[in-house]
């Protein structure tokens, strides 16, 4: 089984350990005490975990160490301050002092929030970052972005605060419906895109999607560790070079732009994260085309693979969806002091930021769309 292991070294002298491997999941103890972590832990875990055939190595885990975990039922609705609050509460009633640690185990919301409680409680605490589905694995285990949404959008309010170790289990993701598996693959994708030739040493990123998309959907432990590893890997070169977003991290928004507002305009509701960043993908790379950056044979090629993406729902937006999608880059504009900017591909593996236009931002919907 491929797997692996790597630092990513911040330039702030923090490190995360970076670890792929069938079966980390019933050894967080040892890899705990190898990121030099020693003291009390508290172990958040996203409760549904604790039903599956990973819950009684992940209680032991917990026993040894504090008792019960810290389960919690979480959603993007519940994705809130008054949830971090609550976790807070528990590691404070709990006893967990300054040489604590938290490890944190669950898909992107568990890890997110607990991560921001983490940051927040004594005013940071060490954390491990397990994430259990494939989009945590290949996108928000690692990096150190925590926090929750607010009323007035997602993510609106948190902290970096980067794990000591990232714990990334394959065998964790056999027990993920296909769709999820689909919706991680499409950040997978979107990693192949903008990945440089280079970084993949041999066969490239790009060419391992085309050449086993359908293998890993279909849950292979192999493809998916070799996925997530080069990912984690892509991933973790970007942040370790911009740990706060201030250049080369929004390269990891390829396709984001459209796929975001797409999620907001039909509530976050139709499509999974993964199905709106396929769809966004689209209009990136048709934009990235007419604007000459992107020639026609990699134009198509990207699109063949991003077409490979299933989209468990009917991707047809009614007229007042398609207008809702339009509405709501115009608020990320307004958010963003007048300018919608869009993560371009000059050629593949070559991402670059550009302001567009409320006109090329309408064609990029209907690419997205159509
Ligand atoms: N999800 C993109 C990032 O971590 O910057």
């Amino acid at each position: 089984m491929p797997g692996g292991e790597f630092e990513v070294r911040f330039a702030s002298g923090e490190r995360t350990r970076c670890v792929i491997r069938a079966g980390a999941l019933a050894t967080l103890d040892e890899l705990a005490s190898e990121a030099g972590l020693s003291g009390k832990a508290a172990l958040i875990a996203d409760e549904r975990l604790l039903s599956t055939r990973h819950g009684p190595a992940l209680l032991r885990y917990a026993d040894t160490r504090l008792g019960r975990p810290i389960t919690r039922s979480v959603s993007e609705a519940r994705k809130c301050l008054p949830e971090a609050e609550a976790i807070c509460e528990v590691l404070a009633e709990r006893g967990l002092g300054r040489d604590g640690f938290v490890v944190a185990v669950g898909g992107g919301v568990l890890t997110d929030l607990a991560g921001f409680a983490a940051a927040i409680y004594l005013r940071g605490v060490p954390w491990i970052s397990v994430p259990t589905t494939l989009l945590a694995q290949v996108d928000a285990g690692l990096g150190g972005k925590t926090g929750a949404n607010l009323r007035a959008g997602k993510n609106l309010a948190g902290a970096f605060h980067q794990p000591r170790a990232v714990v990334c289990d394959p065998e964790a993701l056999s027990t993920l419906p296909p769709r999820e598996l689909w919706s991680g693959l499409a950040e997978v994708v979107k990693c192949a895109l903008l990945a440089p030739k280079e970084d993949a040493g041999g066969v490239t990123l790009l060419e391992r999607c085309e050449g086993n998309l359908e293998g890993a959907a279909a849950g292979s432990p192999e493809a998916l560790a070799s996925l997530v590893e080069a990912c984690m890997r892509l991933k973790g070169r970007i942040v370790a070079t911009d740990e706060r977003e201030g250049g080369a991290r929004a390269f990891l928004n390829l396709g984001h732009t459209v796929g975001h507002a797409i999620e907001a305009a039909t509530a976050y509701q139709r499509f999974t994260h993964g199905e709106a960043v396929a769809l966004g993908l689209r209009g990136a790379l048709r934009l990235s085309h007419s604007r000459k950056l992107l020639d026609t044979p990699s134009l198509q090629r990207a699109l063949d693979l991003v077409a490979r993406l299933e989209i468990g729902v009917d991707r047809r937006l009614s007229q007042g969806e398609r207008e809702a999608v339009i509405a709501a880059l115009a608020h990320d504009k307004k958010a963003r002091g007048g300018k919608v900017r869009f993560v371009l591909l000059a050629g593949l593996g070559g991402p670059r930021v550009e302001e567009v236009s409320a006109e090329e931002c309408a064609r990029a919907v209907e690419a997205s769309l159509s």
